[in-house]
């Protein structure tokens, strides 16, 4: 049986080696996965110590048994290697394998994740089990996917990695004057005679060199990929010819997720939104969750997977929220709405003991079917199974890319600008991402590697960092007819952290109409408001509040549409448009409230005939979003609120699924092409 790409995946995260001793558990949980339609799980996840008990002592029989009884129960496997946590006799034998804090602390046995990404150790090791499972399950039909490891991320500060940064270094900069230059290490005397004196950032030693704190950080992800890779190629070297994949997470900062995506086959993420917080806060959430899987289609543009996400409440988080009823079918098919070819699960069963044993699972400890979570899983599986047909393997094909560049943020985090209390990058991404989808549009989000031919409109919030010809790419899309929209704080600073000097933002100042003069940082307590010019071009009508941020601009052609109020910078514009070739640049000076970005995209929208499937805003609490064949396109509709809401009059489409009630998704159907 095939189900990748040719059905939606539905399962989750298995650990059966905690229950093996356990009489009639496999058999029971086989029972149930199937009254839930579960079709695939995810195992060995942190099973090291089942599989290599002692050192060079393989024990896969279990597995194997596992994965052939569940596939003769029709469940497909995803098969993990175990290298996210590691046994005691590793550590015991081989304490390199450990990781040391940025603090120069080597760390003790324990928690996970808690290896060095270097150590030749710990690859030899990792290859070896890697090999083994590749050699056992590599022709098994059972093994539709490959899980490297489990959730990449944190740093090594150990001798080894501290050589590996100097190699990385030397083989970027070539001379150490070229990494001086970089890093402008004059400033406080740091210049350095030699690679091999470079040491990683600590709090107990380097923190403002920031071209060397963006080098480690650049350093830490490739090295991180470097690892993931070598997981791969042991796999492939023995055989193993199933794609592969690795489980992002929401929103991290310390992988080049573009570059990791690029290493594998699909790509895969796991998600856990804190729901409920208060009332009315889950179309934030929503909207917030939403962007992330916004984010991981984009990175290969094609499905992706959802790998976890949680039935009930998730333990980890600082108060565990029961998920209200219908919120799990909302979230499930948020994720299908997205892109996803799942929806997955932590955990199948729940653990018994140790830190995740109130970690909400389809099979909780009671153990049985007649519950709340496993009666609206199964409501799940049994959707899933009816849609998968028509819908699994569409893609989406977005009207609009925004940028988000994790670089630029590393940059950006570290920069002791305008201000060190909040830049608020992220949430100025989220406002103008949510302003998109209030108009309905498709949104790509991408980094400064993208590429942005294709799109109706880009939007590229403080776009501090420029890489990768960001500026050259921008230019030539608003040349040939595009629609930018900017804001401040934009083309500050070059790859390396180094200020532009001359004109800015950098390579754009044409484009926008401006040139920047100054930033003033606002206290928190702070607000200037920004006012509409009468008779604006764009019809900006109402005042906003503008907070953290405004950016004085020197205007040369630009039109100001709103102007700031408030300070000596009275009347300097806040809002602005200027023509460009035979497309246009709109940019947003300071950080307005959401409500500013909600009109001023609205305006862009209508202004210039943007491809949305409704007119106008849609009501506050719905999300839409859409997937499409050759043949077919589906709207997704979702509402996100606790009341029953009413689909748009003019979206096209025959309703196939579901409804609009509080949580519920409605989906239509067009057929694009007549089949014969
Ligand atoms: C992460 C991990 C899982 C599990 C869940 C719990 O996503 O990958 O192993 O710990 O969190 O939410
Ligand atoms: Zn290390």
């Amino acid at each position: 049986m095939k189900i990748l790409s040719e059905k939606f995946i539905y399962g989750g995260d298995y650990n059966p080696e905690q229950w093996l001793d356990e009489e009639g558990i496999l058999e029971e949980d086989i029972r149930l996965m199937k009254l839930a339609h579960i079709n695939c799980v995810t195992l060995g996840v942190f099973s090291w110590s089942s599989l290599e008990p002692k050192e060079g002592q393989y024990q896969l029989d279990w597995l194997e048994d596992v994965i052939c009884r569940l596939y003769e129960n029709g469940i497909s496997t995803i098969l993990a290697t175990p290298s996210g946590a590691r046994p005691k006799w590793m550590t015991n034998k081989y304490p390199e394998v450990l990781r040391t804090t940025e603090d120069r602390r080597k760390n003790l046995y324990g928690g996970r994740h808690n290896h060095c990404f270097t150590s030749p150790v710990y690859r030899e090791k990792v290859a070896k089990i890697n090999t083994q499972l590749a050699n056992r399950f590599k022709d098994n039909p059972a093994v539709i996917l490959w899980h490297i490891s489990n959730e990449f991320g944190g740093e090594c500060h150990c001798p080894l990695c501290q050589k590996a940064f100097q190699t990385w270094l030397k083989e970027k900069y070539k001379t150490p004057e070229n990494m001086n230059h970089a890093w402008w290490s004059k400033f406080w005397s740091h210049t350095y005679e030699d690679f091999s004196d470079v040491e990683s950032p600590s709090s107990i030693g380097e923190t403002g060199l920031h071209g060397l704190l963006l080098d480690w950080k650049r350093f830490t992800s490739d090295q991180t990929i470097d690892y993931m890779k070598w997981e791969i190629h042991a796999l492939r070297m023995a055989g193993a010819k199933q794609p592969v994949t690795t489980n992002f997470m929401y929103n991290i900062p310390e992988a080049n997720y573009t570059k990791m995506a690029k290493e594998v086959d699909i790509v895969s993420w796991d998600t856990y939104p804190t729901w409920h917080k208060y009332e009315g806060s889950d179309i934030e959430v929503a909207q917030d969750n939403g962007m992330q899987h916004d984010f991981m289609r984009s990175l290969l543009h094609k499905p992706y997977l959802l790998m976890e996400s949680c039935p009930s409440s998730t333990n980890w988080q600082s108060v565990s929220k029961l998920k209200k009823p219908g919120l799990l079918h909302a979230q499930s098919m948020q994720a299908l709405a997205h892109g996803s070819d799942s929806v997955q699960y932590f955990q199948i069963r729940q653990s018994r003991g140790s830190s995740e044993k109130f970690h909400g699972a389809v099979i909780d400890h009671y153990g049985k079917e007649d519950t709340r979570v496993f009666r609206e899983v199964r409501k799940i599986g049994e959707d899933l199974e009816s849609l998968s047909e028509m819908v699994c393997g569409t893609t989406t094909k977005a009207t609009a890319a925004i940028l988000y560049d994790v670089e630029s943020r590393w940059a950006m985090e570290e920069a002791q600008g305008p201000r060190n209390q909040g830049m608020y990058y992220k949430e100025s991404v989220l406002k103008n991402y949510k302003a998109l989808k209030r108009m309905g549009l498709d949104v790509d989000v991408l980094d400064c590697d993208g590429d942005l031919s294709g799109y109706e409109i880009v939007v590229a919030p403080m776009l501090y960092m420029l890489r990768s010809n960001i500026e050259e790419k921008l230019k030539d899309y608003v040349e040939n007819g595009g629609i930018l929209l900017g804001s401040y704080f934009s083309g500050v600073v070059d790859e390396n952290d180094l200020c532009f000097l001359g004109e800015t933002p950098y390579g754009l100042c044409q484009v926008f109409g401006f040139r920047r003069e100054e930033i003033d940082g606002l206290y928190d307590w702070e607000e200037k408001e920004f006012l509409p010019v009468k008779g604006n071009s764009l019809g900006l009508e109402n005042i906003y509040h503008c907070s953290h941020l405004f950016e004085l601009e020197k205007i040369k052609t630009a039109e100001p549409l709103m102007t700031v109020k408030g300070d000596f910078y009275d009347g300097y514009p806040a809002v602005t448009k200027n023509a460009y070739g035979k497309g246009w640049a709109y940019c947003v000076c300071g950080d307005g409230e959401e409500a500013l970005y909600n009109e001023v995209v609205e305006r862009i929208v209508d202004s210039h005939n943007l491809y949305s499937p409704i007119e106008g805003p849609l009501e506050e609490g719905l999300v839409l979003t859409s997937r499409e064949s050759m043949e077919h396109k589906f709207f997704f509709l979702q509402n996100f609120s606790y009341k029953e809401k009413t689909a748009p009059k003019e979206l096209e489409g025959r309703l196939i699924y579901g409804d609009l009630k509080p949580f519920g998704t409605a989906i239509y159907e067009i057929t694009k092409l007549k089949t014969l």
